[in-house]
């Protein structure tokens, strides 16, 4: 599969994710703690083939979206440790509802430049053949992924 097509399907999930826990009732906090286990999940593997494959493919390719990809790193970053306060937070906590709707902004923001001012360079630079192999690349990797949003690398940056 296409790198760009994989990561922007991943984002799609996401989205849908974020939409069931606005939809979700006040007090469904058994129905709020799934979604967010899935939204850790998805997140963390995400920002993981991004970071160990993606990333530095692009950074190479495109230099000069090079300020893009260290901006994104430090979006990773904020992600990951909100991601990993969740996991520790009860979801009848009065923070539980406001730190997911900081990280739903947060990750809104980072895909939209994502997919909008950065994507297209890269597909431009790296054409179809080159994006097809880090496409699988990064579909194998997915399997390797930590469960701990605090082993990605970011993280520690
Ligand atoms: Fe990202
Ligand atoms: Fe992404």
């Amino acid at each position: 599969m296409d790198a760009i097509v994989l990561l922007k399907d991943d984002h799609k999930t996401v989205e849908e994710l974020f939409k069931k826990f606005e939809n979700a009732g006040e007090r469904a906090y058994k129905e709020k703690q799934r979604i967010v286990e899935q939204i850790i999940h998805e997140l963390t593997t995400h920002a993981y083939i991004e970071e160990e494959i993606f990333y530095p493919a692009a950074r190479a390719a495109v230099p000069e979206t090079e300020d893009h990809v260290l901006e994104s790193v430090e979006e990773h970053h904020v992600v990951v440790w909100m991601l990993s306060e969740l996991r520790k937070l009860e979801p009848e906590d009065e923070r539980y509802d406001a730190k997911v709707t900081v990280l739903i902004e947060n990750v809104r923001h980072h895909v939209e430049e994502e997919e909008q001012e950065w994507f297209p360079k890269v597909r431009e630079s790296l054409g179809r053949n080159r994006l097809r192999e880090l496409g699988e690349q990064m579909e194998k990797a997915k399997a390797e992924a930590p469960a701990d949003p605090l082993a990605v690398s970011s993280a520690r940056q």
